[in-house]
């Protein structure tokens, strides 16, 4: 059943976070839902323009389509990943999403509000709530290539003022992460003391944290000794601050890069053992069932594990 992200927020808020795993093929659909239905949890699937091109945009939405037929128990919110004003427009009208994202996060505050606003308008008018972002995270976003050094940590007293301006539902804030799978250079954490002060100032407010993959050290070591050459540095969030970050209301959790991990992983490891093998739907069953088994593991780290049963009474 698709609902609303707001739906998703109101149960979930402060006390665990709802997952947000963007997809752009099949393969990732039915780990997904079949990973979701093993945790009994609730999730975000959520399509990037990058998916829409890649897959067509009427092939992203029948895949999704589909897999709730197939998988009728789940709950779940469909949502615009990093949209610009025109592909919020579009999706906001396509009667599809529950919610979209505005990221005029590169341009100065206030044009930031500015865009946000008018997509808010027009999201309100429908029922869609509007994730917006304030401050840049590190890494490639998109087609927009944020320098590392000039990333910059949200000012909780900037947020504050940007969702009273802006009337946005949901704020992605900076709090150290980056997209991608090189985040943090040695040990690092993220910066609980900006999320705490952004929650004093916003209480009751859901935040989304961006750039959420884990990048497990054995999945680039297997990776690697299956012929890949990712940095052997490339490091992610600890698992284990999700639900800490979730209690101080973080309550959507954007994870990609970890999915194409396992992608990576699943399909090197096959090819290499099985130089002579050409069929793809062995891999491909052998890559549905490591994503299902990645995100019943990860939604137990998220909070969001059995937690279906009391949104379905929420949304009933
Ligand atoms: O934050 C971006 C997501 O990882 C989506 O990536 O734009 O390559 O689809 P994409
Ligand atoms: P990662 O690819 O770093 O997990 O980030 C995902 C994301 O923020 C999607 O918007
Ligand atoms: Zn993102």
């Amino acid at each position: 059943m698709i609902v609303t992200t707001a739906e998703l927020f109101k149960v979930a808020y402060g006390k665990f976070a709802i997952g947000a795993y963007n997809i752009n093929n099949m393969e990732q659909a039915l780990g997904l839902f079949q990973g979701h239905i093993a945790a009994q949890a609730p999730f975000i699937v959520q399509i990037s323009k990058g998916a829409r091109k890649y897959a067509g945009i009427p092939m992203i939405e029948a895949i999704i389509r589909a897999a709730e037929k197939m998988y009728p128990e789940v709950i779940f919110a469909v949502h615009l990943d990093h949209g610009d004003e025109q592909s919020c427009y579009d999706c906001i009208n396509s009667g599809f999403y529950s919610s979209v994202m505005i990221d005029a996060s590169h341009e100065p505050f206030e044009k930031n509000v500015e865009i946000t606003r008018r997509v808010v308008e027009a999201a309100h008018a429908k029922g869609l709530s509007v994730e917006a972002e304030i401050g840049q995270l590190g890494g490639v976003e998109e087609d927009v290539k944020v320098d590392e050094k000039n990333a910059h940590l949200t000012d909780p007293h900037e947020a504050k003022a940007f969702v009273e301006q802006s009337g946005c539902d949901s704020l992605a804030v900076a709090i150290g992460t980056s997209h991608g799978a090189y985040k943090f250079k040695g040990q690092q954490s993220l910066h609980f003391e900006v999320i705490e002060a952004i929650q004093r100032l916003l209480p009751g407010f859901p935040l989304v944290m961006h750039g959420s993959s884990s990048v497990p050290q054995e999945e680039v070591l297997r990776i690697n000794a299956a012929g890949g050459q990712l940095d052997p540095s490339a490091r992610g969030v600890d698992e284990n601050e999700l639900l800490r970050a979730a209690a101080l209301g973080v309550t959507k959790i954007n994870i990609d890069t970890d999915g194409r991990l396992v992608w990576t992983r699943v399909h090197r490891e096959f090819f290499r053992d099985t130089p002579k093998e050409f069929d793809f739907r062995p891999v491909g069953r052998i890559f549905v069932s490591e994503y299902a088994k990645f995100i019943a593991a990860r939604s137990e780290k998220l909070g969001s594990a059995g937690k279906l049963a009391e949104v379905r009474a929420a949304v009933a």
